[in-house]
């Protein structure tokens, strides 16, 4: 069961928060140009995934269960970050993008910088699940 659970969790992580990262890469750049026709449907990548992404922590959160580790240090550490990646993209960098798409001037590189936080936030959660630094259940 832990197997399965952890499967589906991976995969979700793969199919959902990769196509948001790239889509959200892309964006700042899409804005530079003259051709803006692809900003909607890139934005509209962002949203979709973003939500399907939800399953990535509730198949976690059911794999730490059925493991025990739900109160390992690198776990709690991975679900904060996790929320706070979670919180920038829909607080920050969704209504960005909503904003520049409806023409209200936003610098495209304050928009890339919070990109680049929210994908060096993804890249830290999963260091943390594959190292899990003071995990005692094995490497
Ligand atoms: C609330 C957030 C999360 C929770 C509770 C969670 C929980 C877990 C747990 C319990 C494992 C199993 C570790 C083990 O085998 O001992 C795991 C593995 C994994 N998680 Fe997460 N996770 C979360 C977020 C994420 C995110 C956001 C990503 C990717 C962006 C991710 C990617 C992975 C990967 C790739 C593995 C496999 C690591 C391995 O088995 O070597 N997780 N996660």
């Amino acid at each position: 069961m832990t197997k399965f659970l952890l499967s589906l969790h991976v995969l979700a992580a793969i199919v959902a928060i990769g196509p948001v990262t790239v889509a959200a890469s892309m964006f700042p750049a899409v804005t530079r140009r003259d051709d803006r026709g692809s900003l909607p449907l890139l934005h509209r990548i962002c949203r979709v995934y973003a939500l399907l992404g939800v399953a990535v922590p509730v198949f976690g959160l059911a794999t730490a269960s059925s493991l025990g580790v739900l109160g390992d240090i690198w776990l709690i550490v991975s679900i904060v970050l996790t929320g706070l990646a979670a919180a920038l993209l829909g607080l920050a960098i969704l209504p960005a993008q909503q904003r520049i798409i409806a023409g209200t001037p936003f610098p495209p590189a304050r928009l890339g910088m919070l990109t680049g936080v929210f994908n060096l936030l993804w890249a830290v959660v999963v260091v943390l699940m594959i190292i899990r630094p003071g995990s005692t259940t094995g490497a």
